[in-house]
């Protein structure tokens, strides 16, 4: 039986992981994968992490089950940050905490399929896993273009998709809330304030993505969007990822927040959302939600998260700055990345260009022309500029 199974190709961007690993040149830059790294090409343990799991040690004096909805202590903690002053919207919003932003994504998306939804209009390029996703769910994926020829985001074709949604009843439209995965191009607050409309008019739903959250400008800058949808809309869902803004990526730690009409109709969408997560995964690891939960109960070590994000954000400007100082590098235009936001940028190369890029220089990018700004440092950089002008076709 199960020699029926055919091969399937390994995940492009995971794959590149043991690419760059197996490569022996000991100047080769890894741009592949979306993990935050420092000036030093380091992913340390956020120090905030560090002290909370040290007091998680000393006091943790059990590990028995918590439940499908995982700490909930972990998931109102994160609540003001996300939410803002009315976090629960008076009683409307509540969470769980799921195995990481791909479960919460995973959760949402199938939540919205259990309550009917067939299909899901978003922006393209994504993050590949979305679409992997709802291919598994056999949900229907409607894409419209996320950017612009002028380079920036494509409202023309996300107002084009709202209404497309609204016209077949059901359909929902999935939305990054900052740092958008694969392109850094973000909708800018006045844009966000027409979405928010937009979504109420036409009565759509819609699900926010909200992976880099504290990357982009800044804790409350990066959600004004998220909260002025919310404050428009009877309901949504947000899928939320801990990995790169408490460097937690393989603790898997996320949660999704479920917005109802009222508060009454909470309980029945989070006790599907239970049961969906019992199928799945049963509970959520424990262990990085557990330490964010006593980072931002603690207020020395919040501060120091807070400075830890500041940082981190300070470095991809500058990096973005530096690239963009550059003006062009051979055909690359690299000034737009000036105005975009995040750990990515989408590079207009061509697949040809990116196996250049990696066989001749060492350089490792996803083959969608997509890079990780983090993973540019002051020493590297100058490479990189160099390697992208020298690659032909
Ligand atoms: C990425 O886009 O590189 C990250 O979100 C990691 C992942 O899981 O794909």
């Amino acid at each position: 039986m199960l020699d029926q199974l055919k091969p399937q190709s390994p995940d492009a961007l995971l794959a590149l992981i043991k690419m760059y690993a197996s490569d022996d040149r000991t100047d080769k830059i890894d741009l592949g994968v979306g993990v935050y790294r420092t000036g030093q090409g380091g992913t340390p343990v956020f120090g905030a992490i560090k002290g909370a799991e040290e007091q998680l040690l000393r006091e943790q004096d059990s590990k028995s089950y918590l439940g499908p909805e995982g700490d909930m202590g972990f998931v109102h903690a994160l609540m003001p940050y996300i939410f803002g002053d009315n976090p629960t919207r008076g009683g409307r919003i509540e969470g769980m905490q799921t195995p990481g932003g791909t479960g919460a994504v995973r959760l949402a998306v199938s939540l919205a399929q259990k309550a009917g939804a067939k299909c899901i209009h978003m922006g393209v390029p994504s993050w590949p896993n979305h679409a992997q996703i709802l291919a598994d769910l056999g949900l229907e994926l409607e894409p419209f273009n996320h950017t612009a020829p002028d380079g920036a985001a494509d409202m023309g074709a996300l107002r084009a998709a709202i209404d497309a949604a609204a016209a077949s009843d059901g359909d929902v439209v999935l939305l990054h809330g900052c740092c958008h995965n694969p392109t850094g191009v973000d909708y800018s607050n006045e844009q966000w304030d027409e979405i928010a409309g937009l979504f109420a008019e036409k009565d759509v739903m819609p699900i926010i993505d909200l992976a880099y959250h504290g990357l982009g400008q800044g804790l409350d800058e990066d959600v004004y969007g998220l909260r002025a949808v919310l404050s428009a809309v009877p309901e949504a869902l947000i899928a939320y990822s801990c990995d790169k803004n408490f460097g937690l990526y393989r603790d898997r730690v996320g949660a999704l927040y479920v917005m109802a009409k009222d508060a009454s109709g909470v309980e029945p969408i989070l006790s599907n959302a239970n049961s969906l997560a019992r199928s799945n995964w049963s509970m959520p690891p424990d262990h990085g939600a557990a330490a964010v939960r006593l980072a931002l109960r603690d207020s020395g070590l919040m501060a120091d998260w807070q400075a830890e994000l500041e940082g981190m954000r300070t470095r991809l400007r500058q990096v973005r700055m530096r690239l963009a100082d550059a003006g062009t590098a051979g055909s690359v235009d690299l000034t737009p990345l000036a105005r975009q936001n995040g750990m990515f940028a989408t590079l207009p190369v061509s697949k040809e260009q990116v196996v250049q890029m990696r066989e001749k220089h060492g350089v490792y990018m996803a083959g969608s022309g997509r890079i990780n700004v983090a993973g540019l440092t002051m020493s590297n950089i100058d490479k990189f500029i160099e390697a992208l002008t020298d690659i032909t076709g």
